[in-house]
């Protein structure tokens, strides 16, 4: 009789906990039992793994053959445990030494001629393999990746016969090495192309520099989708440990992770045809959706009321709470969903309603039937409405390039720097205790407030935003304190509360 047993890692969620892959073999007719694993799952496992040792050249031993994955009430997808399958036969049937098996965890999905094929997650397990003291021998093309975890031990391999030489101490993996990361690359188009749009420009800056939620109305063709994409490069740089969690959440999804993308605030404009778990999140092995893969960076909603009202209001709590919970059948799984909204849509449905020499030819209720596909308490949400108006043709052409996005960056730089210093975080993020501590408005903007909330009828949700958002208006213009041109400011941003 002989055992060997392997160490390896399931994912749930952002967790990859621990997975025992036990290989057993005994006397009797040949078979191959593998238990824990879905049915349809076990079936291609065992086909790849046999495949695999016969294309390598090695025996497959023609006892009885039993993989028992533990514990068996954790989900798993099946590739990546063919690695450790396939060592654990190996080592049961002595053709490889068992003795170090335990001072390794092995992940990677065999292909029929036993190349290492890449596995989803990579990141979340190098975390959880350092934190046991294991080495992590995995695919070498998820290596870079993995490395993101500084302390992790990490051993590429390109095919099942190089792990096996490691262990038989015939020839060693190499370690992996990180190639220095590189700052982030900056190819963003430029806010130097748009001309004119002061006002949204500012807004623009205004959002980047608070982490603030936006919302562009306006007609077609003044520069709504021209500005979004140019939003990217101005957000302020990202800390090592959002940028993980970021690259962390990135490697799985289905577009995987890339390296280049390191550091890189997420930027994802999901089409307004996406249903709700391609947004949120869902699957039968829960993957992140596009808030998620957003998480420290940009959720962008072009055409906002074209999105199915259902969909959007699955936004609702993840934009309070920062976190999605995904509950199907008897899985459940967490992701963090951390993201800054950007949208744009039209006034009205025809799209001219406010334009200065186009004349609308919605109704009132057509109107009012379109805005309302928008509900009140997502709109809450929103920090800044903005109304972004056509620039009049000659302005078009006789203004010069506007300022570069380099110059703006650098101002909403020094703004997130205030007050990651002043409280650890940005200001669209600070809770209610925290908007009395550092929000105080001075008593005549106090003053400002109060009436602006009397005429307008803001929500206390709304009053708490109009603050937040005067924070930052102060925090760019570095005054501590918060006077009445930035109160008076932060309160021409809620026109959409006034129109509803
Ligand atoms: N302020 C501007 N400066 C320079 N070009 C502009 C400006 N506004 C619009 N344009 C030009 O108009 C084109 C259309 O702009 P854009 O697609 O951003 O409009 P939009 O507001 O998103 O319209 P829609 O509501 O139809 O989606 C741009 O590609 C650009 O060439
Ligand atoms: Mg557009």
């Amino acid at each position: 009789m002989s055992l060997a047993v392997l160490h390896s890692r399931a994912l749930a969620g952002m967790d990859a906990p621990e997975v025992t892959v036990e290989v057993h073999l005994s006397g009797g007719l040949p078979s191959f039992t593998i238990v824990g694993l879905a049915e349809a799952e076990v079936k291609e496992a065992r086909d790849r793994v046999r495949a695999a040792l016969l294309n390598a050249h090695f025996e497959f031993p023609a006892r009885r053959l039993t993989v028992n994955l533990a514990p068996a009430d954790l989900p798993k997808e099946s590739g990546r445990f063919d690695l450790p399958i396939a060592l654990g036969i190996l080592a049961a049937s002595g053709q490889l030494p068992a003795n170090a098996l335990h001072e390794y965890e092995f992940a990677g999905e065999l292909s029929l001629t036993g190349d290492l094929r890449p596995i989803r997650g990579a990141l979340a397990m190098a975390y959880s393999a350092q934190r046991c003291g294991r080495t992590f021998v995995l695919p070498q093309t998820s290596a870079a990746e993995a490395s993101l975890v500084r302390e992790a031990r990490i051993l590429p391999a390109k095919t099942l016969l190089e792990v096996c030489a490691h262990l038989a101490r015939r020839e060693s993996l190499q370690a992996y090495i990180a190639p220095p990361t590189a700052a982030p690359q900056h190819d963003y188009p430029d806010l130097a192309d748009v001309k004119g749009q002061a006002h949204a420009k500012r807004a623009l800056e205004i959002a980047a520099a608070g982490g603030h939620s936006l919302l562009m109305a306006g007609p077609p063709g003044t520069g709504k989708s021209m500005l979004a994409a140019r939003f990217p490069g101005i957000l302020p740089p990202m800390s090592d440990t959002e940028a993980l969690e970021a690259a962390a959440l990135q490697s799985l999804g289905s577009g995987g992770f890339r390296l280049e993308q390191y550091r890189r605030r997420p930027f994802r404009s999901p089409h307004h045809s996406a249903s709700s778990v391609a947004l949120v999140g869902g699957g039968s092995n829960p993957r992140p959706g596009e808030i998620s893969l957003a998480h420290h960076g940009v959720l962008f909603l072009d055409e906002l009321p074209e999105f199915e009202r259902r969909v959007l209001e699955t936004l609702r709590g993840p934009l309070e709470s920062g976190y999605v919970q995904i509950s199907r059948a008897a899985r459940q799984a967490e992701f963090p969903a951390r993201f800054q909204l950007l949208a744009a849509m039209n006034p009205c449905p025809c799209g001219y309603l406010g334009h200065f020499n186009a004349r609308c030819r919605c109704t009132p209720d057509q109107v009012a039937r379109y805005r309302g596909r928008i509900s009140g308490p997502l709109m809450d949400r929103i920090d800044i409405h903005l109304e972004v108006a056509a620039v009049p043709q000659e302005d078009l052409l006789r203004q010069q390039a506007g300022e570069a996005s380099v110059m703006v960056r650098a101002r909403v730089a020094g703004a997130h720097a205030l007050q990651i210093g002043r409280q650890g975080k940005c200001n669209s993020r600070l809770g209610t205790r925290e908007i009395d501590r550092w929000c105080r408005p001075e008593p005549a903007a106090e003053g400002l407030l109060r009436q602006a909330i009397a005429r307008l009828g803001l929500s206390a949700r709304a009053y708490h935003r109009v603050l937040k958002l005067a924070r930052t208006i102060a925090d760019l213009a570095r005054s501590e304190l918060i006077a009445v041109a930035h109160v008076a400011e932060a309160i021409q941003y809620r026109k959409l509360d006034r129109a509803g």
